[in-house]
């Protein structure tokens, strides 16, 4: 399988949606391996699902490092010695910088708990409860240098409903994510991704080939 699509996944907490991510790829409805998974938190119970399943883990605790972009270099090399093409954040709770952005151009994908460009930045499910909007969801992007602004490739809306805390609204968008985040990274696989300025264009599947009469 030399030439399956290798990700990089960085996390810092659950990892829920890596789980989704392992579990699509061992079901063979997302053509890639995971080739490691970072995490700047030790604690990371995402550490712990992916050892259980083979996968490399590497700890980089960002205390160590004398700012971002040293941090951000390190990144590169083990996502390079580790074979990555494409680098995925789920629920990775740092700021990357343009050193990273810069080594993988259109390669790396965000997942973020709002239906985008509405409520960029921390507790997005808290900040659309308290705008009172009635739909959210959550958004797959490509990763550029600003703050939860890149290029969208996918979305999934989510009724908001009265009674909703912010613990059962993120509740109710992480089944979205853990569907769209894989579909969306299968797409990326099967090269159908191509980025137009701001838009993301996807190209049809290829038409199977006929069958010889
Ligand atoms: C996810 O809900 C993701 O949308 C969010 O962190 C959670 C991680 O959950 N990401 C952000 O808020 C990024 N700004 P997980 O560790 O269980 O996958």
């Amino acid at each position: 399988m030399g030439n399956l699509l290798t990700i990089g996944v960085l996390v810092s907490g659950n990892g829920t949606n890596l789980q989704s991510i392992i579990d699509r790829c061992n079901d063979g409805s997302l053509t890639a391996r995971i080739g490691c998974v970072i995490s700047n938190n030790a604690d990371a119970f995402a550490l712990e699902r992916a050892r259980k399943h083979g996968i490399p883990t590497i700890h980089l605790n960002h205390r160590e490092f004398s700012g971002r972009e040293a941090y951000d270099a390190t990144l590169i090399k083990v996502l390079r010695d580790h074979g990555v093409d494409l680098v995925i954040l789920a629920g990775f709770m740092r700021i990357i910088t343009p050193v990273l952005i810069d080594a993988f151009p259109n390669a790396i994908m965000n997942i973020h708990p709002a239906l985008l460009p509405a409520f960029p930045g921390l507790h997005a499910q808290r900040q659309a409860l308290e705008y009172g909007v009635k739909i959210s969801g959550c958004t797959v992007h490509f990763v550029d240098a600003g703050t939860d602004t890149g290029p969208i490739i996918m979305q999934a809306a989510v009724a908001v409903d009265t009674d909703d805390t912010e613990e059962s609204l993120s509740a109710r968008i992480q089944l979205e994510e853990h569907r769209i985040f894989p579909l969306a990274i299968q797409l990326y696989a099967a090269g159908r991704l191509t980025v137009e300025g701001r838009r993301v264009v996807v190209s049809s599947p290829p038409v199977a080939a006929q069958k010889p009469r």
